[in-house]
């Protein structure tokens, strides 16, 4: 961080405090309240860190107001146009585009480590078939450090970029395990001659008994659901992920923490969500019933895909995903698919509703995923493990970045306290 030139003074009781304050590259200034409690034995009161930068970081820059993404500098329509997920993990991780050798090397080490250990097929096979995937993911991710002992040292940056390459290789087998287990197939193990998104495909797709062809355009669109998803900076799994490992936990614990909390609707559970409104509307005729129950505020009934903490513009990725939709969709044929219709009508209807332009909400990334996972054959259950393992890139970045820094402190938030102050115990008969 540079030395600060600006400063801001607080006065608390007639006392003064100067604040620093911090510019960034891009974003607005950041007030250093770092000392406050020592200098004024005064906290901050942030829940939801709604104006709380909590990390320096390089990676990704949000302008929540503009619609802008920006991974290590270049916007995320580019990367999504012109580049590939793999290529965009060795941005996210290294901090510059590959070279052709050095992106062929990265891929060749990713490749390597596709294969997960034999013995971890055991534990899918404890759960219950019906298990959500994302719980099995959540287990068998945490499991790994159970397995992968030579890279568990976070001290040592070898170890630390093994476990990175592990994660990124072995999430798209897992995450395939995940799905064949809950539908009672056979596991289909990783082919290293196919690009990452085919291979993925392929393992949820394939049966040993055909053989199975990975449709071309169906590979760049799910590679484009995985770049679209790879970082998003210091959301709530990325942040979850950087307080667990703020203790020293171990990088495997640390990304199936990140799992857990990618899971919630508000979060990475919400492509599963909006998808399953979109069916209970069902038809076209529907939706101002649905539009009207998103604005009452005695009904808890959200329009899924819609807002965003950062974002009050458009969120690029779903401009990305919308136009993904057409394509994917006029492939398969299944153009006039009636979620479509009626993805396409709520999103008119709500961009012109003085409720939904007032508060800026606009469809966010998981408001079009969904038509696509499910186009492409995927269950509901499967949007959110997608998501994961396209963000695991992001979490393992931003783990990477934060074990580097040398002021990493583990991570303690304060509180403010409303309950009850200093009472005495009442013996049992007395209450
Ligand atoms: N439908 C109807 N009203 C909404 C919606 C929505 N989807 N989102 C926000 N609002 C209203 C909300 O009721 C509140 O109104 P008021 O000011 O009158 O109380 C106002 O807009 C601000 O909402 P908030 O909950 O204070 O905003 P937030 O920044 O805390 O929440 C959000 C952001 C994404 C959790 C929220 O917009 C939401 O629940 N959206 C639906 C779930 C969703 O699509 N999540 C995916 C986010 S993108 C992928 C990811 O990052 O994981």
């Amino acid at each position: 961080m540079t030395d600060s030139k600006k400063s801001a003074t607080l006065t608390i009781d007639g006392a003064s405090y100067d604040l620093p304050i911090h510019s960034p590259t891009a974003g607005p200034d950041v007030l250093d309240i770092r000392k406050l409690y020592a200098q004024a034995g005064v906290f901050t009161y942030d829940p939801g860190f709604t104006s709380t930068a909590s990390c320096d970081s390089t990676i990704t820059f949000i302008d929540g107001g503009k619609g802008e993404l920006l991974h290590r500098g270049y916007p995320i329509d580019q990367l999504a146009g012109k580049s590939h997920y793999l290529e965009v993990c060795y941005l996210l991780l290294y901090g510059a585009l590959p070279t052709a050798a050095q992106l062929e090397d990265f891929e060749n080490r990713v490749t390597n480590h596709t294969m997960i250990h034999e013995q971890m097929a055991n534990f899918f096979r404890g759960f219950r078939r019906d298990a959500h995937p994302m719980a099995i993911i959540t287990g068998v991710v945490g499991a790994m450090s159970a397995f992968y002992h030579d890279s568990t040292d976070i001290n040592d940056p070898w170890q630390r970029e093994v476990a990175s390459i592990r994660m990124i290789a072995k999430m798209p087998t897992i995450v395939a395990m995940a799905y064949k287990y809950t539908i009672g197939q056979p596991f289909v193990y990783p082919r290293n001659d196919l690009d990452y998104a085919s291979n993925f495909l392929r393992m949820c797709f394939a049966v040993p008994a055909e053989d199975y062809e990975v449709n071309p355009i169906l590979a760049r669109a799910m590679d484009r659901i995985f770049t679209l998803h790879a970082d998003h900076e210091q959301n709530a799994s990325t942040s979850t992920v950087r307080l667990a490992s703020s203790s020293g936990a171990n990088p495997f614990a640390c990304i199936a923490a990140g799992v857990a909390c990618l899971w919630g609707p508000a979060h990475g559970g919400a492509n599963q969500a909006c998808l399953e409104m979109l069916r209970e509307i069902g038809s076209v005729d529907r939706i101002p019933e649905f539009i009207e129950r998103a604005k009452d505020k005695n009904d808890p009934f959200r329009l899924m895909g819609f807002g965003h903490r950062v974002y009050k513009n458009v969120d690029p990725r779903a401009t990305v995903l919308k136009q993904s939709a057409d394509e994917v969709l006029e492939l398969l044929g299944v153009e006039n698919n009636p979620l479509l219709q009626v993805a396409k009508v709520l999103e008119e209807t709500a961009l012109n509703d003085p409720y939904f332009k007032e508060k800026k909400l606009f469809p966010n990334v998981d408001f079009y995923s969904g038509i696509i996972l499910e186009a492409m054959g995927f269950p509901t259950s499967m949007f959110t493990p997608i998501f994961a393992l396209s963000r695991t890139v992001g979490w393992i970045s931003q783990w990477q970045e934060m074990i580097s820094d040398p002021t990493m402190k583990i991570g303690r938030p304060r509180q403010l306290y409303q309950g009850e102050t200093l009472r005495d115990y009442t013996d049992i008969e007395e209450r």
